[in-house]
């Protein structure tokens, strides 16, 4: 955990520029759960969502498989939805900059959903409501496939949920303001949250280090 934390969207424009080899390289297990991502989208889907889409990582391994799918993309950070367009000059994709926690999502619209290293920042209430957005914005038997930091014990979790709640205020961080801050759930918190807002099938589907994968289907 850092000693002094920093508005999300600071974090990560000062960082563009060594992002992508950082999470390629740094993190052993990244690039395979970037395509494991790719794969565990339905070949037939034909709309997607990618909340905290960032410079589009996972978007070059989905667009190998799924060339001519319709993103819509979802990011707090101007700089790294540039990024990502400007590495798909030949993609129609629709990219909004903003949160996408509160937001309304729509109803019925996605064949599939996407998250990746994104959602390890937030409260059990937050990610309930967030869930349940997604939730109704998929289509019927829409699927969403949600990969990030994990942890395996709720003591850890619970520190470090401690240690951010301590370093916020003693920032004189106001509530509702987006810091980055490391904040992971562990699997089975995760597993119930994704019950809890209504996906019928949740299952884990890759592990490894501090990462899971997880695929909800709403069937
Ligand atoms: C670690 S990066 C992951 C980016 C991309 N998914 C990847 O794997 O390379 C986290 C991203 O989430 C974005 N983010 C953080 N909080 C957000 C929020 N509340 N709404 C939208 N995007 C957010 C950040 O701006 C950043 O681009």
């Amino acid at each position: 955990m850092p000693g002094r934390i920093e508005p999300m969207t600071d974090f990560f424009t000062e960082r563009l520029s060594t992002y992508d080899e950082h999470m390629l390289t740094d993190i052993e297990e990244l690039p395979e759960a970037y395509a494991m991502v790719a794969r565990l989208i339905p070949p037939d889907a034909q709309t997607l969502l990618d909340l905290g889409c960032g410079t589009g990582l996972e978007l070059e391994r989905v667009f190998e498989l799924h060339p001519d799918i319709l993103v819509t993309g979802i990011d707090l950070t101007q700089a790294m939805l540039d990024r990502l367009r400007g590495k798909f000059p030949g993609k129609e994709l629709t990219l909004i900059c903003g949160s996408y926690l509160g937001r309304d999502l729509g109803e019925r619209i996605y064949d599939a959903a996407i998250s990746f290293e994104t959602m390890h920042h937030w409260t059990y209430a937050q990610k309930s409501t967030l869930y349940a957005d997604i939730f109704k914005a998929l289509k019927p038997r829409g699927r969403y496939v949600e990969c990030d930091y994990m942890v395996d014990t709720q003591d850890e979790a619970d520190r470090m949920f401690e240690e951010a709640l301590r370093l916020r205020a003693e920032q004189g961080v106001p509530d509702g303001e987006f810091y980055h801050c490391d904040t992971p759930m562990t699997v089975d918190n995760q597993m119930r949250l994704f019950k809890e807002a209504g996906f019928a099938s949740v299952e884990t589907a890759f592990r490894r280090n501090g990462t899971a994968i997880i695929v909800c289907d709403k069937i």
